[in-house]
């Protein structure tokens, strides 16, 4: 039942993936869990070192046999001004100031070293790299693919499906305007890729040869026959995993995904300078009054990582990043396992019954 050419392609037993969700909450407990009851585990690494990405690795092969992936995000060089990132360094002692932080840190490195990681992916022969926030270079796709490394990339519109095709790419995950978490634009602004996924999977799956993974407000069987239906070979669920035991998502978040409805998220920058959809905050409706430039991504994410972190440390949600999709009303605290196992057995019925 639902076996899809993403199923027999990549060895698995169900048409679904658990969404790479970088900084802490797919844990490899959390991918392992999910790749051994029959989907595709994936590791976000973005935030981690080359080192890190390896430890991570290593300690889910030792929790699983199974296939599994590890996500990157493609480097793009920000646009720099000192003027923008000072004043917001200066803003944002404010809030430092209230978490009874050091004022004006200086500004870590801006992000691990994309070669690094992905010499790093390479060598440990992964069986499926995805990435998003761009394309990487050909040369590291064709590696990936020579070293049997299957690869998937990330877009939100169907000319962004396209160019990936082009790229070389094996599958591509449609991001529809409802997911949790970044958005992988790359080719318009944010604004104008914010295609809800009824309408993004059907358009992308006509463009391109290659198969689509549904991805954004998928949380159970309903949503995997929808997407299956649109034309999608497979679907990949963030916030339906958020809540779950393996979950490695801070207690104060996961409390948040369990109590918060479809209604309580937005898109903003202000955590990152990149959209990215998440619950609301005390910190994202303050800065809606700050009339300076965001500065550009990662150096933003840079700058609020301090008071993200003390806010977590302080178990107060109100300054961290609460990213969730839409339809986390949802979300239920399960086991990894249970929460496969009802999507199929839910899925499994609607067919069956034929959607009475
Ligand atoms: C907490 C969180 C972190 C995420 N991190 C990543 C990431 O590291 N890489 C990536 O490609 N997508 C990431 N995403 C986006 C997911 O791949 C996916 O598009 C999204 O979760 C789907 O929407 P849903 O959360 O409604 O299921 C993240 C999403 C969430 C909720």
């Amino acid at each position: 039942m639902f076996e899809t050419v993403i199923t027999r392609k990549l060895n698995i037993k169900y048409p679904i993936f658990q969404a790479p969700m970088a900084g802490g909450p797919s844990t490899p407990a959390l991918v392992a869990a999910v790749s051994n009851a029959g989907g595709l585990g994936n590791l976000g690494a973005g935030y981690l070192t080359p080192e890190q990405i390896r430890i991570a690795i290593k300690q889910t092969r030792e929790l699983t046999d199974q296939p599994f992936g590890v996500n990157l995000f493609v480097f793009n060089q920000p646009e720099e001004s000192e003027e923008t990132n000072e004043a917001m360094s200066k803003h944002l002692n404010f809030y430092r100031n209230e978490l009874g932080i050091p004022q004006n840190p200086s500004l870590q490195k801006l992000s691990e070293s994309f070669d690094e990681q992905v010499h790093v992916v390479l060598e440990e022969r992964v069986p499926v790299f995805s990435f998003t926030f761009g394309i990487p270079s050909q040369d590291r796709i064709q590696s990936m693919k020579q070293r049997g490394t299957f690869v998937i990339g990330t877009a939100t519109t169907v000319d962004e499906a396209i160019r990936l095709e082009a790229s070389g790419v094996e599958a591509i995950v449609a991001q529809g305007s409802e997911a949790g978490g970044h958005r992988g634009t790359f080719l318009k602004d944010a604004s104008n890729s914010l295609i809800g996924l009824m309408a993004l999977v059907p358009q992308m799956a006509d463009h391109v040869s290659i198969p689509v993974i549904a991805s954004g407000g998928i949380m159970d069987g309903r949503g995997l026959v929808a997407s299956l239906a649109l034309g999608a070979a497979a679907v990949q669920m963030g916030t339906a995993f958020l809540a779950s035991t393996e979950s490695g998502a801070h207690p104060a978040y996961k409390q948040k995904i369990l109590s918060a409805n479809e209604d309580t998220t937005e898109i903003t920058s202000v955590y990152s300078g990149k959209a990215a959809r998440g619950i609301q905050t005390q910190f994202m409706r303050d800065m809606c009054l700050y009339v300076g430039e965001i500065p550009s991504y990662p150096i933003q994410h840079i700058m609020t990582r301090d008071i993200r972190q003390a806010s977590a440390k302080a178990n107060n949600p109100e300054f961290m990043s609460l990213w969730a999709g839409q339809g986390l009303r949802m979300a239920e605290e399960q086991s990894a396992a249970t929460i496969i196992k009802q999507t199929i057995e839910q899925a499994d019925a609607l067919v069956k019954n034929r959607f009475n």
